[in-house]
């Protein structure tokens, strides 16, 4: 078998899935080097080198790929810092090794507007309406409130505050959720806007799904629909997080869709890409996931709601463990632009995060449930693996903000630790992520116990049926 030495840069538990994706390579023997935030113990116990980086500065990242650069075949970077920092540029710069991920200057992730404006140019049909607010036009709050309510007059209120810079979607704002008078919004709009441009977008209802493809710059290998939950609690109520869990149905698209909402999703992705691509002087640099593209599926079909230019997380633990065809050929095809078809099995995924009580505000919601301060404490996932005894392959345990020390696992502050279940049916696939998650021990740490349950699903359904009846 061929032996090759890939860098991973890591943030937490969808580089575990990376890591995992590379390691059950059956064509190549990986050798890992892994950039880590921090010392998660599933990277450290596969990592062939292991370095920890907390704030992933890409000049560290170089340091690092630098120093292993004979061992290096190629390397892949998931998370979003990284990647608008220029990590690919840097270290494709500074060393020759070939990088996954898009170049700076098309990581659109980076800007809210300019993703905005480039899908108003190609695809104005799934683009919301928005207006951007940038503090250099305006004298003083007066004038600017009178903009934002004269624009809150066009839209009827029903509007959604974003920053211009990404923030993991815990900036986002949202009429009816988050505020319910204009006051409100706008003081949320100002918390914002004191440090740079807002965008203030027509609130858009329907039924959302997560859209992703792996991409060699030429060739979209499009991956089945996922949907992720962002909201931190049950029924979808509550602040935005990075995304509490997410699920697969065996089919490529979800039980609330029609084949027709995924023939008009992939349609707008692939107009999306190949106008967007045919401007580059050289589309390969748009490798990796640079259009993961979150819809909303509508009464007059899918809209845009963000842009990343990465892997959602958790959305590719949904699809990595199920790939069929091999990950290092994946990556391959996305190096050498001969990217394929990308085989996944036609089985349902349940993806559940395990969070600390101070993440997505639970302790001030939910003060009485949280009796000690949870980060930094003791967690143990040996319960949690043991369950691969029962299931095999079926779960997939994956550390995210944990730390190994000592010999022990710590939490740390975001979501700790992911479980995949894996199913014949999103039944079958949660029954075993729940079972996972409950055997977690220690620590005060919670999780969503609604991600892709029946009555959730059904909620979908029905919601979606209604605004098109
Ligand atoms: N789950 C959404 C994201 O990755 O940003």
């Amino acid at each position: 078998m061929e032996k090759i030495g890939v860098l991973v840069v890591s943030y937490g538990a969808r580089e575990a899935a990376m890591v995992d994706a590379l390691s059950r390579s059956q064509n190549y023997q990986v050798d890992l080097y892994v950039a880590d935030k921090q010392r998660n113990p599933f990277n450290v116990e596969r990592a062939t080198k292991h370095v920890v980086i907390p704030d992933l500065n890409v000049d560290a990242i170089c340091r690092f790929a630098e120093e292993n650069k004979a061992n290096l075949d190629f390397a892949l970077v998931g998370p979003e810092k990284p990647i608008i920092e220029g990590a690919r540029d840097q270290i494709e710069s500074r060393t020759g090794i070939p990088v996954i991920c898009p170049k700076q200057e098309y990581a659109i992730e980076v800007s809210k507007v300019q993703q905005r404006l480039l899908f108003e140019e190609i695809a104005p049909e799934a683009n919301p309406r928005f207006k951007v607010f940038d503090p250099k036009d305006f004298n003083g709050t007066e004038e600017v409130k009178q903009a934002v309510y004269s624009w809150l007059d066009e839209l009827n209120n029903q509007a959604v505050v974003k920053p211009d810079k990404p923030t993991a979607g815990k900036g986002v704002g949202v009429w009816g959720d988050h505020f319910n008078t204009r006051e409100q919004l706008f003081e949320h709009f100002m918390s914002n806007f004191q440090y740079g441009i807002v965008l203030i977008e027509e609130k858009i209802d329907g039924e959302e799904s997560s859209f992703m493809a792996f991409c060699d710059g030429k060739h979209l290998a499009v991956l089945p629909a996922t949907r992720d939950h962002k909201r931190a609690f049950d029924d979808d109520k509550g602040p935005n997080t990075g995304g509490m869990g997410s699920y697969k149905d065996p089919k490529d698209y979800l039980p609330f869709m029609t084949t027709l909402d995924r023939e008009n999703e992939l349609a707008v992705a692939q107009k999306i890409f190949q106008r967007w691509t045919a401007k580059m002087p050289d589309a390969s640099a748009v490798r990796g996931v640079p259009l993961y593209l979150a819809f909303m599926h509508t009464r007059e079909g899918p809209k845009i709601l963000e842009n990343n230019s990465r892997p959602g997380d958790p959305e590719i633990i949904n699809i990595l463990p199920i790939l069929k065809t091999d990950f290092v050929d994946v990556c391959y095809g996305m190096l050498h632009g001969n990217l394929d078809r990308v085989e996944v099995q036609d089985v349902a995924t349940v993806l559940t995060y395990k969070v600390p009580s101070s993440y997505g505000g639970y302790a001030e919601v939910f003060p009485s449930q949280v009796n000690k301060a949870e980060v930094d404490t003791p967690v143990n996932l040996f319960a949690a693996y043991a369950l691969s005894k029962k299931y095999g392959d079926r779960i997939r345990v994956y550390p995210g903000s944990m730390e190994l020390r000592d010999g022990a696992t710590y939490a740390l502050k975001s979501r700790v630790v992911g479980v995949l279940g894996v199913g014949d049916s999103i039944e079958e696939a949660r029954a075993v992520s729940l079972e996972g998650v409950d055997a977690v021990r220690g620590g005060a740490l919670w999780n969503r116990s609604d991600i892709a349950s029946e009555a959730g699903i059904w909620k979908s359904i029905m919601h979606l049926q209604q605004l098109r009846a």
